[in-house]
């Protein structure tokens, strides 16, 4: 009785101890110490470019709540944190070892530097610990391998540095650990090939070295992956291996291993070994590993013959990479037997004859690379049976005969190398029908002439190839509606036969190169959308090619052969912009003063070349807002204060210099509100440069599409007619018309007002008495804004500008470029919109401007269809022009409709 009363009492006290210590520990560490641990893991983190943590891990919310946050339902404590490929800078903190029931820990894939801190070992619970991928450094500390219940450890790809410790075989339930890719040294201690319930082990690339136990296949008896290639083991590889029942995956490439293949097992690239017998009969022994998939030999100098006899390979084989292994004779029939391959490379041996033709049985095959070989004989129709290849690489051989016309049926097939061997006939057709092709070589054989070359609505990446320049009876290329970029190759000069040339609807970047003009019997050419800039050439055939061609770039520009038409003329069709003066002047007092722009000669400001060059950061990229059609414009600083645009020339181009004294030529005449403000201009003969006025807001084109500013109606119609006061100034408010040619979003700039300026006279022209008959000028305006006579006809004239203010204002309210894509063939922007006026007009409408209050819809549809009317009365072709247009602006305007 006493006894068992003692007892009781003894065991009562324990459970009371126990429950106390159990309440303490619940004290000392809840999710308050979870959040306070959590919030001194943001506190190191010093990037964050989207801003997540400082926005979403805060105080006021639950810490449940934040992203990357898994907690349990009853203890209501942390259990999983996961902020993986967040692209975080910033180091890990001790106290993230007070998360004290974490389980999952995947800080994977961001670039947190510095040490592992000890205090991680604090974590009894932690299961799963993932740091890969980071630019962690310093030595491991043994303490992680205290956390007895840890199932996974992948620190792989950072700069982890120092031994292995030993504690890691201590790990009673490690099933993976990866430290692949670090600067691990030293002897890997042999406690890691010790371990029951590993099944995973990536050491690849680390200077790691030792060598294998001999009886691998018990101290590591559950292992699937031994991936130890790059680092420095030794020693020979032990012929348990092969009973290792379970392992698929062996990598042993680049080490030191040694030895002759023990006719059991080998899967080592780059390393010593030779064969013993001249039949790698050691293949053979392959049949015993009943699981294993993949064979790497490639780079070892085995110098012999694959087997012969059947039964003598591992019918589980995927993957045999056996390049450059000195291999010769011919590859025997049995490889046919191979009924599970996937991939078969033996590129680099010295094998002959041709392919046997059971490849045919090998139906799963994805990757057949038999390049450099000394393979003779005709392809055969066999190879048009593996329906599945993705790739195949004969090049380097003697192949002969025709190619067939069967490898059309190989509708995988992405990559198809056939070059330098000695194919004779054309290439069939067919070939065109292989519409996943990603590469295809032919080059070197004695192949009849190539003329149509068709590639068109593929998925082709990548630079063209240079080589196509060799092509020289090619008539036909098609490569429209693929991914290519690059630029387009000088070489292209050298397909004298092109006739037809069809690169339209890629990526391609660059200048058109000059080369091109060489091509005389071009008759058809297609570059539209692309991302073409620069000047089109105007000789050779380029002379007959319009503006259909090259649509679609926007930093393209047209060289236009121009003829200056009598003023008069131009008068009658641009009366669209004799504005009703009364009207807009009592608009504006509404919205401002009207003549806060203009110039006083007296005024004028120096600035040297040093000056410009300290207020601008020496023109630092941060300063550059923006690139005109021949200079770039920075934001300067200067030292009053002043902040002031200046546009630089790029002196490079002739045509830049004639740009700067044009726009001189230009701004020296006018003054007006809505004209961007000349300050200044700095020149010397290597710098050429105008100081303007500063707009704050930017060009019209980023508040329309940068989604930065958001313009209502009423801000997009004074915008509107701001620009049309400009323009009526400067075709009616001098003696000497000026046309501005090249309007368009990104040359109206907005100021603190949102009030708009014109910019960029670079290639505006003054129509001077002398000038107004027929003589002859080049100019250069953008596709889309650019009237269609300026194209066909090669006039230019204050209707081009007025055709330009159109598009517009077609642009500004339905927020779509000329040059979007979906105006392909005949329909163009103006087309579409004329095509669904008047009863359609809220489908053409930028869906920022129906937001709002349903009662305004029908007064909101009035002013907009009002608005488009106008927009295309100004870009019909050839109008005899009346007044009255304006007028739609102003009832567009009245706010009381
Ligand atoms: C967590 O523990 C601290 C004492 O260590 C205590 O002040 C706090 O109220 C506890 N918080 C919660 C949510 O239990
Ligand atoms: C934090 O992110 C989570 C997950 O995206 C979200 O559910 C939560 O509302 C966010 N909290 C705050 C304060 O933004
Ligand atoms: C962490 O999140 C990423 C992305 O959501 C996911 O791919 C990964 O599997 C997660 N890690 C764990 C351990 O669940
Ligand atoms: C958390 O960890 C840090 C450093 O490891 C330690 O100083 C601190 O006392 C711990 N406890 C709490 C509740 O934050
Ligand atoms: C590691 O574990 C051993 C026994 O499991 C224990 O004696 C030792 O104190 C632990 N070390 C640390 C730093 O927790
Ligand atoms: C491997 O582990 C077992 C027990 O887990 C042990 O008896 C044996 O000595 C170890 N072998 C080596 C080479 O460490
Ligand atoms: C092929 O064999 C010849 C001799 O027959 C030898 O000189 C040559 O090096 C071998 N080439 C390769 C790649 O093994
Ligand atoms: C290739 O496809 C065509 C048409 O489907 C078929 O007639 C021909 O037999 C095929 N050739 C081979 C070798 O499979
Ligand atoms: C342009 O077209 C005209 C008439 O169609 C033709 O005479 C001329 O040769 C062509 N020029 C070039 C370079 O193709």
């Amino acid at each position: 009785m006493e006894r068992t009363h003692f007892l009781s009492m003894i065991t009562r006290s324990l459970v009371h101890s126990l429950l106390l210590s159990l309440v303490i520990a619940a004290a000392a560490s809840n999710i308050t110490t979870d959040q306070q641990a959590l919030l001194a893991l943001k506190a190191h983190i010093s990037y964050d470019h989207t801003n997540l943590f400082a926005r979403n891990w805060t105080s006021s919310t639950s810490v449940c709540s934040w992203i990357g946050i898994t907690c349990d339902v009853n203890s209501h404590r942390v259990i999983g944190l996961n902020i993986s490929s967040f692209n975080l800078q910033g180091t890990i903190p001790p106290q993230l070892g007070n998360l004290s029931s974490l389980q999952t820990l995947d800080l994977s894939h961001n670039k947190l530097s510095g040490n592992i801190p000890s205090s991680i070992f604090n974590m009894h619970t932690l299961k799963l610990l993932y740091f890969s991928d980071n630019q962690l450094f310093g030595s491991l500390s043994f303490f992680i391998f205290n956390v007895s219940s840890v199932t996974t450890i992948d620190l792989s790809i950072n700069g982890l540095s120092g031994e292995m410790p030993r504690e890691i075989g201590n790990l009673p339930y490690l099933a993976r650990l990866a430290f692949a890719t670090n600067n691990l040294v030293g002897v890997a201690p042999v406690t890691i090939f010790n371990m029951s319930a590993l099944k995973e082990i990536y050491l690849l690339n680390n200077s790691l070295s030792g060598s294998l136990p001999s009886r691998i296949d018990l101290s590591l008896p559950n292992v699937e992956t031994l991936n130890l290639g790059i680092n420095s083991f030794y020693g020979t590889v032990p012929s348990s291996i092969t009973n290792a029942s379970k392992l698929s995956d062996l990598e042993l490439g680049v080490n030191l291993f040694s030895g002759f293949i023990p006719n059991t097992f080998v899967n080592m690239a780059d390393n010593y070994l030779t064969s013993s017998t001249p039949e790698l009969s050691f293949l053979s022994s392959l049949t015993n590993c009943k699981k294993l998939k993949v064979l790497i030999l490639t780079g070892n100098p085995l110098d012999g013959i694959l087997p012969k006899s059947k039964g003598n390979l591992s019918l589980s084989l995927e993957i045999i990479l056996m390049d450059n292994c000195s291999i010769s004779g011919n590859i025997p029939q049995v490889v046919g037997n191979l009924g599970n391959l996937l991939v078969l490379e033996l590129g680099g041996n010295n094998l002959t004859e041709p392919i046997p033709i059971t490849f045919s049985q090998l139906q799963t095959l994805q990757a057949l690379g038999l390049t450099r070989n000394k393979l003779a004989g005709p392809i055969t129709d066999e190879l048009c049976h593996l329906a599945r290849l993705h790739s195949l690489v004969l090049q380097g051989n003697k192949f002969s005969g025709s190619i067939p016309s069967c490898l059309g049926n190989l509708t995988s097939l992405r990559v198809l190398y056939l070059g330098l061997n000695r194919f004779t006939s054309a290439l069939p057709s067919t070939i065109w029908n292989l519409k996943d092709i990603l590469f295809i070589d032919v080059s070197s054989n004695s192949l009849n002439v190539l003329i149509g070359l068709n590639f068109s609505r593929n998925n082709l990446s990548g630079d063209i190839p240079i080589t196509i320049g060799g092509l020289k009876n090619l008539q036909q290329m098609f490569l429209e509606y693929n991914r290519l970029e690059g630029s387009i190759p000088e070489s292209f000069g050298d397909l004298s036969s092109l006739e037809v040339l069809d690169l339209s609807k890629n990526k391609i970047s660059g200048a058109i190169p000059a080369s091109l003009q060489k091509l005389l019997y071009l008759k058809h050419l297609n570059l539209s959308f692309n991302k073409l800039e620069g000047e089109i050439p105007r000789g050779g055939p380029f002379a007959n090619l319009t503006a259909k061609s090259f649509m679609g770039n926007e930093l393209l520009k047209m060289l236009l052969l121009v003829i200056i038409l009598p003023l008069s003329t131009a008068l009658i069709v641009v009366v669209t912009l004799t504005l009703k003066w009364k009207l807009i002047e009592c608009w504006k007092s509404r919205t401002g003063p009207s003549n806060d722009g203009i110039n006083s000669p007296q005024a004028i400001r120096r600035f040297s070349y040093h000056e410009l060059l300290r207020a601008t950061d020496r023109f630092s990229e941060n300063n550059l807002i923006g690139i005109g059609s021949f200079g770039s414009i920075y934001v300067a600083r200067l030292q009053d204060g002043m902040e002031v645009a200046v546009k630089v020339f790029h002196q490079q181009y002739e045509r830049a210099l004639k740009s700067f004294e044009d726009e001189c030529e230009v701004m020296k005449r006018i003054r007006h509100r809505n004209l961007v403000k000349i300050i200044s201009s700095c020149s010397n003969d290597d710098f050429k440069a105008l100081i303007m006025k500063y707009m704050p807001n930017g060009s019209l084109e980023n508040c329309l599409y940068s989604g930065t500013c958001m313009l209502d109606i009423f801000q997009r119609l004074n915008i509107m007619i701001d620009v049309a006061l400009a323009l009526e100034y400067l075709h009616f408010g001098h003696s000497t018309p000026i046309i501005h040619c090249d309007l368009k979003p990104s040359n109206v700039l907005l100021d603190e007002d949102m009030v708009a300026h014109i910019s960029d006279f670079g290639i505006a022209k003054l129509l001077s008495g002398e000038d107004q008959l027929s003589i002859q000028i080049q100019t250069l305006a953008t596709i889309g804004y650019m009237a269609p006579e300026y194209g066909t006809k090669g006039r230019v004239c204050t209707r081009g500008d007025v055709y330009s203010y159109g598009i517009m204002l077609m642009e500004m309210f339905t927020k779509k470029k000329p040059t979007d894509e979906i105006f392909i063939g005949e329909l163009s922007l103006n087309r579409w919109i004329n095509d669904l006026l008047p009863v359609s007009v809220m489908e053409v409408i930028d869906t920022n401007l129906l937001r709002g209050e349903e009662r305004f819809f029908a007064a909101k549809e009035q002013i907009l269809l009002s608005v488009l009317n106008l927009a295309t009365e100004c870009t019909i072709e050839s109008r005899d022009g009346n007044g009255a247009d304006m007028g739609w602006i102003f009832s567009a305007l009245d706010p009381n409709p």
